[in-house]
């Protein structure tokens, strides 16, 4: 056989650097210093000299297993591997000579001639590094036949949905595996058999789909043949273009490079140079897009006069027109203040900013919210009123310097995979963990991590938890004195010590509420205070109670008390649950504050936006979710602009969402399908994804990066122009030409994003606000020195048990969460493969409590509260403790906010999403609504007859 290979310059990436200490060593006669402990191999590109190479990667750690890196070494016998050999001071290093040209060649030739040569027909033909390297060396003839042993019938595995596994490419090189323990850290591959019998083997030898796999791509992103190929690439073809863009899933906000063809993506390849991520990804962000050119997408506007008639599609002009004329013939009818706005946290801080200015500027009142309402709304608050700005307080990448972490109400390796894997590795290296959530997350024990110790707490309990860690920390006097008398108000912390050192404060007299024995707690305690760089992570099991504000303020409390604020591997992380939900806070998204926090009471700011806007604002905050639901049900809110949010399957207590979207008269839904919400809905204009629109999204560590456009919007409008458009149609033009314009407007009127820019951004890759005059590059670690607001503020956090109890009629708490391949309420995931993984919400519930109701894994189960019941399907779990069961909620179907209650923090009406005290019982089906005739349905139908005869009436008159 022969084959042609082409030449090539090979891509070393970016440098690592690895030590501050240099050596200076002599490489094919050049001199290059580079850092101790720096490999030959990295030291030669930094002099401009490409070894070939094929099992080193710059993301993984050196192997050797190719032999292809071979150099010589003055002095040295043989010829040592370049990728594991460090440079040392004065070493004289070929690397092209005619020996190592011949080795190189006989190497590459036997792993040709194990290879089908079917290059042209291959997928990764013009991107494969066997190919590339193949080149690299020279080869030009294999003269090797087939005749021998070889693996080029090895069975390929098409188990996973979205990459092949063909063995007959594999080189053993061994980059999956490494990828999958060292980036991943599931440990999910190895190599089994010996010598020529090697292989790549999922788990236990099982396909991809029955492995511990958690498809985030690593091993497909690391393999330098097609061996693990994107079956996209193999339907398609290899893409001709690509652009830079950020995923819109969770808080992480992962860089990612959409890799196109013509206008279609061919994949989604992590972003090496991404800064949230550093070239790891997720299964959704990094195969779970397919829902973007989904069949269900609806790409005409529609309208209907009552939610009984048929939708009717009509151009958009007639949409605006008819929408326009409605929100003002009801506040014609029913006042100013009788319409509203919620924009989603899904949305950009582009799409965000302009639909608060539509409510404030055209609507002319203050009703505009945003989903971060029913997740971070109690991080706004408690982290507003302690530290003095509602934000993290680090970047991701500061973990690597955190000697323990505390995760609190989070479930990171689902919720926040990519960051979650970050986090696993340091606590691979060393770093102490202790984790506090009621259930047994992964977190507590996955391979090669455990935690120190599991604070096994009842829902509903962290305030106890986190006053009983700082009773021991004040009382075993483990305080950070000097922090504490430098930065923070000394009668702020007088008054909380006080109170935390109080007897009944302490572990032992809160073991009976939390659940948590008093041991557990003080160790906990003294590790966090006494273990080095203590950084605490949370998520919404902090939030979503009736004391979520509370919770935090005593994780803000926690840190200040101990010095963990304001440097490296420190700090207080809110993990945000969705993409931009730091962004939709920041933009003003909330009724009571302009954007950059600013409250609509002050006058000086409102006079700055007056100014920009053109109009006179209201100075009342408006109308949270919660009250305009309330307001709705009592006749004077009367129109709802949904943007991007799904508030039937995602707040709380469904019936009474329902009800209230039932009283409106005019509810207009923008969004990408007819979802739950739109079932409501008068007016329906078509939404864009990610993938259709350019603008930002600003993530959990407050770092701001571009979204950009690589497809044209399948409605015809991206969402940014829809909100210009309707603005304009009220007699309220908004004429922005591009959403670079809109940023700008952001940062002249808001402080804190005074030096943001796109071009700042292209420029820096992304950037972290405050990013202004003081801060030009933007600011990765906050309250440096000293807190925002100036003396740190320690705040008393009296523990008051929630409303929610268990009875003898609802024994049971149940909690929820999310899980890894689902997101949300599901209609980006569902609408992928990711439903391999996930097709269905399920109930945890622990053993004895399977026992006591007789109910057996699988079993369908009903699951009653005082708000409302659904039926699922159980799982039998010891992740669960005795009395607290467990449910996703991506499923519309499933209705887990059928259960859910209203209760809510009490200083920001976030939903006690996390605390519902229910009963489980044995059922034979599931439960009468979910089988198609909903107790909505029928609620829907009276109201209707009750409308129309009171229209039948008003006419008769
Ligand atoms: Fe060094 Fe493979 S690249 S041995």
């Amino acid at each position: 056989m022969s084959t042609v290979f082409r030449e090539i310059e090979i891509d070393y990436g970016t440098p690592k650097r690895v030590s501050d200490k240099t050596v200076t060593l002599d490489i094919d006669g050049v001199s290059v210093t580079v850092p101790e402990g720096t490999s030959v191999m990295r030291a030669a590109a930094e002099a401009g000299i490409s070894i070939p190479k094929l099992c080193a990667t710059d993301t993984l750690e050196a192997f050797g297993s190719c032999r292809l890196c071979l150099v010589e070494i003055e002095g040295r016998r043989g010829t040592p591997a370049s990728c594991t050999t460090p440079a040392e001071a004065g070493m004289k290093v070929k690397t092209q000579t005619d020996r190592l040209a011949k080795l190189r060649r006989g190497v590459m030739e036997l792993y040709i001639s194990d290879h089908p040569l079917d290059c042209l027909t291959c997928p990764t033909n013009g991107d494969c590094e066997l190919q590339d390297m193949a080149g690299a060396v020279g080869l030009r003839n294999v003269r090797y036949g087939y005749e021998g042993d070889n693996h080029l019938k090895a069975q390929k595995d098409e188990s996973n949905p979205y990459f092949t596994y063909d063995a007959s490419k594999c080189i053993v090189c061994n980059r999956c595996v490494r990828a999958c323990e060292e980036q991943q850290g599931t440990f999910a591959l190895t190599i089994s058999g010996r010598g020529f019998e090697s292989r790549v083997s999922p788990g236990q030898d099982q396909p991809f789909m029955e492995s511990e796999c958690v498809s985030c791509g690593a091993c497909v992103n690391a393999c330098p043949t097609a061996t693990l190929e994107e079956k996209t690439v193999i339907r398609i073809g290899q893409p001709e273009h690509s652009a830079i863009t950020t995923c819109a899933y969770c808080g992480v906000g992962c860089g990612f490079k959409a890799e196109m063809k013509g206008n279609t993506v061919v994949r989604m390849t992590p972003w090496k140079d991404g800064q949230a991520n550093e070239g790891h990804s997720c299964i959704k962000g990094r195969f779970a897009w397919g829902y973007a050119t989904h069949k269900d997408r609806i790409t005409k506007p529609m309208i209907r006069k009552s939610i009984s008639d048929p939708w009717r599609e009509v151009s958009w002009e007639e949409a605006f027109a008819y929408t326009a004329s409605e929100f003002r013939r009801i506040q014609a009818k029913y006042g100013r203040d009788s319409v509203g706005g919620i924009v989603s946290s899904r949305c950009t801080n582009e799409e965000g900013y302009l639909v608060q200015k539509l409510v404030r500027a055209a609507f002319g009142n203050n009703n505009v919210d945003t989903c971060a309402r029913v997740c971070h709304s109690p991080t706004g608050y408690g982290l507003g009123q302690t530290f003095g700005t509602s934000a993290g307080t680090q970047t991701f990448k500061s973990v690597e310097q955190s000697d323990v972490i505390l995760v609190i109400g989070a479930n990171p390796t689902d919720g926040h995979p990519v960051f979650g894997s970050r986090m696993k590795k340091r606590l691979r290296e060393g770093a102490r963990l202790i984790v506090i959530d009621p259930r047994r997350i992964d977190m507590v024990k996955s391979p090669h991590v455990k935690a120190d110790f599991h604070l096994q707490l009842k829902p509903g309990t962290n305030v106890a938890v986190l006053t009983a860690l700082a009773h021991v920390i004040v009382t075993e006097g483990l305080l950070a004195d000097e922090y504490i008398a430098e930065r923070c108000d000394p009668k702020a912390f007088g008054e909380w010590k006080a109170f935390v050192a109080r007897a009944d404060n302490s572990p032992e007299a809160m073991a009976d509420t939390t659940g948590v024995p008093a041991e557990l707690v003080r160790g906990a305690a003294r590790l966090y205070a006494t273990g080095g760089n203590a950084a605490i992570y949370y998520g919404l099991g902090v939030t979503e109670h009736s004391q979520g504000s509370t919770a935090v303020m005593a994780i803000a409390n926690l840190a200040m008390a101990t010095g963990n604020v304001g440097r490296e591997g420190v700090g207080v992380n809110p993990l945000r649950g969705q993409n931009n939900v730091q962004g939709s806070c920041d933009m003003g998204s909330f009724p009571h504050e302009l954007p950059g926090y600013r409250h609509i009471s002050d006058s000086t700011t409102r006079a700055l936006f007056e100014d920009a806007w053109g109009v006179t604002l209201n100075p009342e905050p408006g109308l949270r979710i919660p009250n305009m639901f309330e307001a709705a049900i009592g006749g004077s809110f009367k129109a709802l602009y949904c943007e991007g949010e799904d508030i039937v399957q995602s707040d709380p207590n469904t019936q009474h969402v329902a009800e209230a979207l039932m009283s409106m008269e005019c509810i207009v839904v923008q969004d990408l399908f007819l979802n739950e919400t739109a079932k409501y809905a008068h007016v329906f204009l078509p939404g864009s994804s990610f993938l259709e629109k350019d603008g930002t999204f600003t993530n959990a560590e407050r770092r701001i990066s571009r979204v950009r456009k690589v497809m044209p919007p399948l409605g015809g409008y991206s969402d940014w122009e829809v909100t210009c458009k309707l603005a304009e149609a009220l007699g309220y033009p908004m004429p922005y030409r591009n959403p670079e314009e809109i940023m700008d407007e952001i940062a002249r009127l808001t402080p804190t994003f005074h030096g943001v820019s796109y071009r700042k951004i292209d420029e820096l890759g992304s950037v972290q606000w405050p990013c202004n005059e003081s801060a030009p590059e933007g600011t990765p670690t906050m309250h440096i020195g000293g807190f925002v607001r100036g003396k740190g503020r320690f705040i008393i956090t009296q523990y008051i048990g929630t409303d929610e109890k268990v009875t003898r009629m609802y024994p049971l708490l149940l909690t929820t969460g999310r899980i890894l391949s689902q997101y949300n309420v599901g209609a980006q995931t569902r609408r992928t493969d990711n439903n391999q993984w996930h097709e269905e919400d399920r109930l945890e519930i622990h053993p004895h409590d399977a026992e006591d109701r007789g109910i057996n894994d699988g079993d369908w189960v009903g699951i009653k509260s005082r708000a409302g019941e659904t039926v699922l399907r159980a799982v039998v779990s010891e992740r669960m403790q005795p009395g607290v069961v467990y449910t996703t909620f991506h499923f519309p179907e499933s209705g887990a906010n059928v259960i859910t209650t209203d209760n809510s923090d009490w200083a920001t009406n976030c939903p006690e999403y996390k605390v519902t005290a229910v009963q489980v019982m044995p059922v034979t089906q599931p439960s009468e609504w979910q089988q198609g005739y909903t107790r909505f349905n029928k609620l829907q139908e009276q109201l209707l007859r009750e409308r129309e005869s009171a229209d039948a009436a008003a006419t008769v008159k």
